[in-house]
């Protein structure tokens, strides 16, 4: 990860925001590449999502809405997190996310506080104290009694009894809207899209003559003020979401959540994560809200773990009933043909964009030993820091074409030919028209294709003497690095039909 990051920052994807000034915890900005990739993550969702469906429409609502929304939601009164404060190094813990690592049978030894996400703390309990391993069991820390909190080392400490109780800790960011800081005029920066698409199910109800089936689309920020950002950009405080609410009639909530775990499913190898590196994790039913009948969580092998990228539920109507209830206005939904009026349910497919640009960066990261003169590209050994002889390394993304942020990068073999460099610049111009491409002149063509293997463009496009002889090209595939001859005429329909999703 920690290279991963630093490709990121060095070649433009990912930086720390304000980073001139320090930075501030939970925040990121992309770069010129990163925001192209976001945009292809969320052009391909909106495109095969919403454009691509008769029955479902878009909807682009404000991040502060009426702060009724999120009573009626539920948000003001259960959005919130259990936390810990270490008095001792003023570090700030999730709860639910902190294991303890404690005697079986001994109600007086030490315990030893950690986070789920590391190894049982067994050196530092060996520091501590005399232990033998096997003795210890890792237990959550909610089930641990606070009564013996000044037994309990936190995780950053080595002094026992300086963790506090867990307290509730809402996490909507909270603002006021006008000049006057009370509490009449409180407002919340919206914690996920969602309730944007409740809220306005009755206008799109009534104007847009959908039937049910039917559904909302929606790509906007989210806002959480998370206790713990963590893991490069996975866990933020700042993020975007991609959230579609498809109504149904009531009973038929089983058929279309499978349905959409199978589509989301798809979009996700169609964007370049393989099937083998992604997991569904089925929600019991007593992990489940108790409005909803299903939920599916879609899951990505990290480098740091196995973690959700996206939620899928059955949310029954419990989020119309309560923008019903709570505004007085009738949200019902009336069937023409079977002269039914109800309230309908809702599947709710809730992705993360930060977090699938983070699994494609993961997922596409590569570096390679390519031979000298033909043969088996190898993987680098990641302890090894230089290629074998008769090799040389190379980093690469390997972004399915459809996410990557430049398309194509056109080459003049010579920068200082005009000819070469005329014709260069109109095979750029006429591709550039249509996707993102790259105008290179700068080096040795072997390099030129290096730096753009590092930002994962999937062809590289060279213009040399044949070209002004025959109007041919050559053109380089990024992951075989196969170079083939077309007549620059066929290029577009060769691109095309490559990056197409
Ligand atoms: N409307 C349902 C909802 O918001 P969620 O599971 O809380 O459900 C949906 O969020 C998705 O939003 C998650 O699967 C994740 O991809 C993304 N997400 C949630 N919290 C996030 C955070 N702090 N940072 C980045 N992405 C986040």
């Amino acid at each position: 990860m920690d290279e991963l990051a630093s490709l990121c920052k060095r070649r433009g994807f990912i930086f720390q925001t304000s980073e001139i000034y320090g930075g501030i915890n939970g925040f990121w900005d992309y770069g010129p590449l990163g925001v192209e990739l976001k945009r292809n993550i969320k052009e391909t969702w909106w495109k095969t999502t919403v454009q691509a469906r008769e029955n479902v429409v878009g909807l682009d609502s404000s991040i502060i809405m009426h702060p009724r929304v999120w009573e009626a939601s539920g948000h003001v009164g259960n959005f919130k997190d259990p936390m810990v404060d270490c008095r001792e190094t003023k570090s700030r813990y999730r709860a639910d996310q902190i294991l303890v690592f404690k005697h079986k049978t001994d109600d007086s030894a030490l315990m030893f506080a950690y986070p789920e996400d590391e190894e049982a703390p067994v050196k530092k309990a060996g520091k501590l104290a005399k232990i033998k391993a096997d003795d210890y069991e890792s237990v959550p820390l909610l089930d641990i009694p606070v009564a013996h909190y000044n037994r309990l080392v936190g995780p950053d400490t080595a002094e026992a009894g300086t963790l506090t109780e867990p307290r509730a800790f809402n996490l909507m960011f909270k603002t006021h809207v006008g000049p006057v800081e009370e509490s009449a005029n409180v407002a919340w920066l919206r914690p996920e899209t969602a309730q944007g698409i409740f809220a306005q199910f009755g206008n799109i109800n009534a104007i847009s003559r959908l039937k049910i089936p039917f559904g909302i689309g929606q790509i906007g920020k989210a806002f959480r003020n998370e206790i713990n950002p963590r893991n490069y950009t996975f866990r933020s405080r700042e993020f975007e979401q991609m959230e579609l609410e498809f109504f149904i009639k009531p009973g038929t909530d089983a058929e279309w959540h499978e349905y959409w775990v199978d589509a989301r499913l798809k979009w996700y190898s169609i964007v370049g994560l393989p099937e083998g590196r992604m997991h569904r994790d089925v929600h019991s039913q007593e992990k489940l809200a108790h409005y909803a009948s299903a939920c599916t969580d879609i899951l990505y092998d990290f480098p740091f773990g196995t973690q959700e990228l996206e939620g899928i539920a059955a949310r029954g109507n419990f989020d119309l009933t309560q923008h019903q209830t709570v505004s007085g206005k009738g949200l019902e939904y009336f069937d023409e043909e079977t002269k039914e009026r109800y309230l309908p349910h809702v599947i709710e497919p809730s992705a993360g964009v930060d977090r699938i640009a983070l699994a494609l960066l993961c997922e596409a990261y590569r570096i390679e030993w390519i031979p000298n003169d033909g043969g088996k590209v190898l993987t680098a050994d990641p302890n090894v820091n230089r290629a074998p002889e008769g090799y040389e390394a190379r980093t690469v993304l390997r972004f399915a074409p459809c996410i990557a942020p430049y398309k194509v990068a056109i080459f003049p073999l010579l920068k200082n030919k005009e000819e070469l460099v005329t014709k260069a610049r109109a095979v750029f111009e006429r591709l550039n028209d249509r996707w993102n491409c790259f105008y290179d002149h700068a080096g040795a063509i072997g390099r030129r294709y290096r730096r753009q293997d590092e930002i994962g463009t999937p062809f590289g496009v060279t213009i040399d003497f044949d070209t002004l002889e025959n109007d041919t090209v050559t053109v380089r595939d990024r992951d075989t690095m196969e170079q083939i001859r077309m007549p620059i005429s066929e290029l577009e329909s060769y691109i095309a039909e490559r990056v197409r999703f």
